[in-house]
């Protein structure tokens, strides 16, 4: 399976590392590439310093995964994911900015990740999109709609809780089994709602007596 997956400047980091990590597991051809922001926030979030160069940065992101995965610089239009004529399996943005929404939902294309999922539009193929932003403005609001009008996923950071969540990572676990549901990934990360224990079900909340 071949799959881009882009990582723009919203915060998220964990969801970007936990579905690069399915990915490589599941055997897959990654092509990937980061904003600047993206990996401003994969330095913040992941590894506590916003200063740390881009090749450290990504060098610690892939780990040692750096086999499978090719990096791709912002405007690397030579990249295959630039073209509809090279065959791909799946993208992903994760996380997705409200700038890099804006940009897809107006046609704009400024950078590989604007263009890999502008393809991913124009030749119906599947496009998830990790949005996380609150609240949403009417033109974060128009331009999610817009882009689900157009064929894409948006699939919001936003986890839940009702499967027994115990930690943060949990959280992002979630998040991530939803992802990699929609790419037809199969994991064993969230135990699924109906399947197993019956402690998966809500609790009755409690009276106060
Ligand atoms: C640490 C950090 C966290 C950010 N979190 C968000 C966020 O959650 N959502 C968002 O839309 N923008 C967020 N931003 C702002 C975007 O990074 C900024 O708008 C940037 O221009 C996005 O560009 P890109 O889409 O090319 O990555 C954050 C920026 C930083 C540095």
């Amino acid at each position: 399976m071949r799959v881009f997956l882009g990582i723009t400047g919203a915060s998220g980091a964990p969801y970007a590392k936990g579905i690069l990590d399915r990915l490589l597991g599941a055997g897959a051809e990654i092509g990937l590439c980061a904003s600047s922001a993206g990996i401003e926030v994969l330095a913040t979030e992941l590894y506590r310093d916003a200063t740390l160069p881009r090749d450290e940065v990504l060098a610690r992101f892939l780990g040692d995964g750096s086999d499978s995965v090719t990096v791709y610089g912002a405007d690397d239009w030579k990249s295959p994911y630039a073209s509809g004529s090279a065959k791909v399996d799946a993208y992903v943005v994760c996380p997705c900015s409200m700038s890099t929404v804006g940009m897809l939902a107006s046609g704009a294309m400024s950078n590989l990740i604007h263009r890999a999922a502008s393809v991913a539009l124009k030749e119906r193929r599947t496009l998830v999109l990790v949005p996380r932003e609150t609240p949403l403005s009417s033109i974060h609001l128009r331009g999610l709609a817009t882009l689900n009008e157009a064929g894409a996923v948006i699939l919001f950071a936003a986890p839940g809780f009702y499967h027994g969540a115990e930690s943060v990572q949990d959280l992002v676990d979630f998040v991530v089994a939803r992802c990699l549901d929609q790419l037809g990934i199969d994991t064993d990360l969230v135990r699924r709602w109906g399947e197993g224990s019956s402690d998966l079900r809500p609790e009755v909340p409690r009276r106060a007596s």
